[in-house]
Protein backbone atom coordinates (compact mmCIF):
# COMPACT_ATOMS: atom_id res chain seq x y z
CA UNK A 1 0.00 0.00 0.00
CA UNK A 2 1.31 3.81 -0.99
CA UNK A 3 2.38 6.02 1.46
CA UNK A 4 -0.32 8.65 2.16
CA UNK A 5 -1.24 11.89 4.04
CA UNK A 6 -3.24 11.14 7.49
CA UNK A 7 -6.58 12.64 8.12
CA UNK A 8 -7.34 13.48 11.93
CA UNK A 9 -8.96 9.86 12.10
CA UNK A 10 -5.43 8.26 12.07
CA UNK A 11 -4.22 10.75 15.11
CA UNK A 12 -4.70 8.09 17.94
CA UNK A 13 -3.52 5.18 15.64
CA UNK A 14 -0.20 7.15 14.74
CA UNK A 15 0.30 8.52 18.69
CA UNK A 16 0.04 4.78 19.79
CA UNK A 17 2.91 3.82 16.50
CA UNK A 18 5.15 6.69 17.51
CA UNK A 19 5.38 5.55 21.14
CA UNK A 20 8.05 3.47 19.72
CA UNK A 21 9.85 6.87 20.19
CA UNK A 22 9.45 6.68 23.96
CA UNK A 23 13.16 6.56 25.11
CA UNK A 24 12.15 7.99 28.77
CA UNK A 25 13.40 11.24 27.81
CA UNK A 26 11.20 14.32 28.13
CA UNK A 27 12.68 15.65 25.48
CA UNK A 28 11.07 13.40 22.89
CA UNK A 29 7.48 12.51 24.79
CA UNK A 30 5.86 15.60 22.56
CA UNK A 31 6.15 12.90 19.60
CA UNK A 32 3.57 10.34 21.22
CA UNK A 33 1.53 13.19 22.85
CA UNK A 34 -2.12 13.55 21.15
CA UNK A 35 -1.95 16.96 21.10
CA UNK A 36 1.56 17.22 19.16
CA UNK A 37 0.42 14.24 16.95
CA UNK A 38 -3.09 16.16 16.37
CA UNK A 39 -1.36 19.41 15.37
CA UNK A 40 1.29 17.96 12.82
CA UNK A 41 -1.62 16.14 11.15
CA UNK A 42 -3.70 19.19 10.77
CA UNK A 43 -0.87 21.30 9.48
CA UNK A 44 -0.76 18.23 6.92
CA UNK A 45 2.54 17.24 7.67
CA UNK A 46 2.20 13.58 8.84
CA UNK A 47 2.40 10.74 6.10
CA UNK A 48 1.57 7.19 6.96
CA UNK A 49 2.43 3.45 5.76
CA UNK A 50 -0.53 0.87 6.03
CA UNK A 51 0.00 -2.53 6.28
CA UNK A 52 -3.34 -4.07 6.14
CA UNK A 53 -5.75 -1.83 7.95
CA UNK A 54 -3.07 -0.91 10.53
CA UNK A 55 -0.89 2.03 10.70
CA UNK A 56 2.73 0.39 10.77
CA UNK A 57 4.48 3.36 10.36
CA UNK A 58 4.26 7.26 10.34
CA UNK A 59 7.11 10.02 9.35
CA UNK A 60 6.15 13.68 9.87
CA UNK A 61 8.11 16.22 7.54
CA UNK A 62 8.79 19.77 7.88
CA UNK A 63 10.02 22.14 4.81
CA UNK A 64 12.24 25.04 5.88
CA UNK A 65 10.70 27.12 3.01
CA UNK A 66 13.46 30.09 3.05
CA UNK A 67 16.68 27.43 2.78
CA UNK A 68 14.32 24.98 0.80
CA UNK A 69 15.79 22.32 3.35
CA UNK A 70 13.49 19.14 4.53
CA UNK A 71 13.78 17.99 7.97
CA UNK A 72 12.52 14.88 9.41
CA UNK A 73 10.76 15.70 12.83
CA UNK A 74 9.82 12.33 13.51
CA UNK A 75 9.62 8.39 11.83
CA UNK A 76 8.72 5.61 13.85
CA UNK A 77 7.86 1.99 12.42
CA UNK A 78 5.36 -0.45 15.29
CA UNK A 79 7.52 -3.10 16.68
CA UNK A 80 5.72 -5.88 15.00
CA UNK A 81 6.77 -3.96 11.89
CA UNK A 82 10.12 -2.90 11.99
CA UNK A 83 12.79 -4.53 9.70
CA UNK A 84 10.58 -4.82 6.92
CA UNK A 85 11.78 -1.63 5.13
CA UNK A 86 8.99 0.17 6.12
CA UNK A 87 11.44 2.67 7.80
CA UNK A 88 13.19 3.06 3.97
CA UNK A 89 10.03 3.49 2.57
CA UNK A 90 9.00 6.24 4.55
CA UNK A 91 12.82 7.91 4.16
CA UNK A 92 12.29 7.59 -0.18
CA UNK A 93 8.71 8.85 0.43
CA UNK A 94 10.61 11.92 2.63
CA UNK A 95 13.77 12.35 -0.03
CA UNK A 96 10.53 12.38 -3.71
CA UNK A 97 8.28 14.97 -1.31
CA UNK A 98 11.47 16.56 -0.43
CA UNK A 99 12.90 16.98 -3.85
CA UNK A 100 9.65 17.99 -5.32
CA UNK A 101 8.99 20.90 -2.82
CA UNK A 102 12.11 22.26 -4.42
CA UNK A 103 14.30 21.67 -1.52
CA UNK A 104 17.87 20.64 -1.89
CA UNK A 105 18.92 18.78 1.10
CA UNK A 106 17.27 16.94 3.96
CA UNK A 107 17.99 16.35 7.54
CA UNK A 108 17.19 14.43 10.62
CA UNK A 109 18.57 14.87 14.32
CA UNK A 110 18.89 11.81 16.07
CA UNK A 111 19.56 10.73 19.82
CA UNK A 112 22.04 8.23 20.13
CA UNK A 113 20.49 6.55 22.64
CA UNK A 114 17.70 5.14 19.53
CA UNK A 115 20.80 3.10 18.23
CA UNK A 116 19.72 4.23 14.78
CA UNK A 117 22.47 5.78 12.90
CA UNK A 118 23.15 2.94 10.87
CA UNK A 119 19.54 3.18 9.20
CA UNK A 120 19.77 6.66 8.30
CA UNK A 121 23.82 5.62 6.66
CA UNK A 122 21.70 2.92 4.92
CA UNK A 123 18.98 5.27 3.84
CA UNK A 124 22.08 7.50 2.47
CA UNK A 125 22.54 10.39 4.94
CA UNK A 126 25.38 11.25 6.31
CA UNK A 127 26.64 12.40 9.21
CA UNK A 128 26.95 16.17 9.28
CA UNK A 129 30.39 17.71 9.91
CA UNK A 130 29.94 18.43 13.32
CA UNK A 131 29.30 14.61 13.79
CA UNK A 132 28.28 13.36 17.30
CA UNK A 133 26.93 16.70 19.63
CA UNK A 134 26.80 16.21 23.65
CA UNK A 135 23.35 17.54 24.16
CA UNK A 136 22.23 18.58 27.32
CA UNK A 137 21.61 16.22 30.72
CA UNK A 138 19.93 13.84 28.27
CA UNK A 139 22.40 12.54 26.26
CA UNK A 140 24.41 12.86 22.52
CA UNK A 141 22.84 13.73 18.83
CA UNK A 142 23.72 13.55 16.03
CA UNK A 143 22.33 15.35 12.26
CA UNK A 144 22.36 13.71 9.25
CA UNK A 145 21.68 15.13 6.19
CA UNK A 146 21.52 14.04 2.09
CA UNK A 147 22.02 16.76 -0.65
CA UNK A 148 20.40 16.90 -3.29
CA UNK A 149 21.23 17.77 -6.67
CA UNK A 150 20.16 21.62 -7.94
CA UNK A 151 17.28 20.95 -10.35
CA UNK A 152 17.57 23.01 -13.35
CA UNK A 153 14.18 25.04 -14.23
C1 LIG B 1 14.36 3.42 12.99
C2 LIG B 1 13.13 2.83 12.31
C3 LIG B 1 12.22 3.95 11.81
C4 LIG B 1 13.58 1.95 11.14
O1 LIG B 1 12.46 1.42 10.49
P1 LIG B 1 12.45 -0.08 9.92
O2 LIG B 1 11.22 -0.27 9.15
O3 LIG B 1 12.70 -1.03 11.05
O4 LIG B 1 13.75 -0.05 8.99
P2 LIG B 1 13.98 -0.84 7.58
O5 LIG B 1 13.46 -2.22 7.74
O6 LIG B 1 13.42 -0.03 6.47
O7 LIG B 1 15.56 -0.84 7.52
C5 LIG B 1 16.35 -0.35 6.46
C6 LIG B 1 17.78 -0.82 6.69
O8 LIG B 1 18.27 -0.30 7.94
C7 LIG B 1 18.63 -1.35 8.83
N1 LIG B 1 18.22 -0.96 10.19
C8 LIG B 1 16.99 -0.64 10.62
N2 LIG B 1 17.01 -0.33 11.93
C9 LIG B 1 18.30 -0.45 12.32
C10 LIG B 1 18.98 -0.28 13.55
N3 LIG B 1 18.32 0.07 14.66
N4 LIG B 1 20.32 -0.51 13.59
C11 LIG B 1 21.00 -0.88 12.50
N5 LIG B 1 20.41 -1.07 11.27
C12 LIG B 1 19.08 -0.86 11.20
C13 LIG B 1 17.84 -2.57 8.36
O9 LIG B 1 18.45 -3.76 8.76
C14 LIG B 1 17.88 -2.35 6.84
O10 LIG B 1 19.15 -2.72 6.37
P3 LIG B 1 19.35 -3.57 4.99
O11 LIG B 1 18.88 -2.64 3.89
O12 LIG B 1 20.80 -3.85 4.94
O13 LIG B 1 18.48 -4.76 5.11
C15 LIG B 1 12.33 1.89 13.30
O14 LIG B 1 13.18 0.89 13.76
C16 LIG B 1 11.75 2.62 14.50
O15 LIG B 1 10.64 3.11 14.45
N6 LIG B 1 12.54 2.67 15.59
C17 LIG B 1 12.08 3.30 16.84
C18 LIG B 1 11.91 4.79 16.67
C19 LIG B 1 13.17 5.46 16.20
O16 LIG B 1 14.27 5.13 16.62
N7 LIG B 1 12.99 6.46 15.32
C20 LIG B 1 14.08 7.28 14.85
C21 LIG B 1 14.40 8.29 15.89
S1 LIG B 1 15.47 9.55 15.28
Amino acid sequence: MTIVQATLDDVIEITEVNKVLDIGWRLVSKFYSQEWVGEQVSNGRIYIKRRQEDVAGAVCLSIEWGIHRCYIDSIAVRTSFQRQGIGRELVEFAKKYAQNHGCVKMWVATMLKYGVLEFYQKCGFTMADEGIQAENTEGANCRLSIDFPEQKS
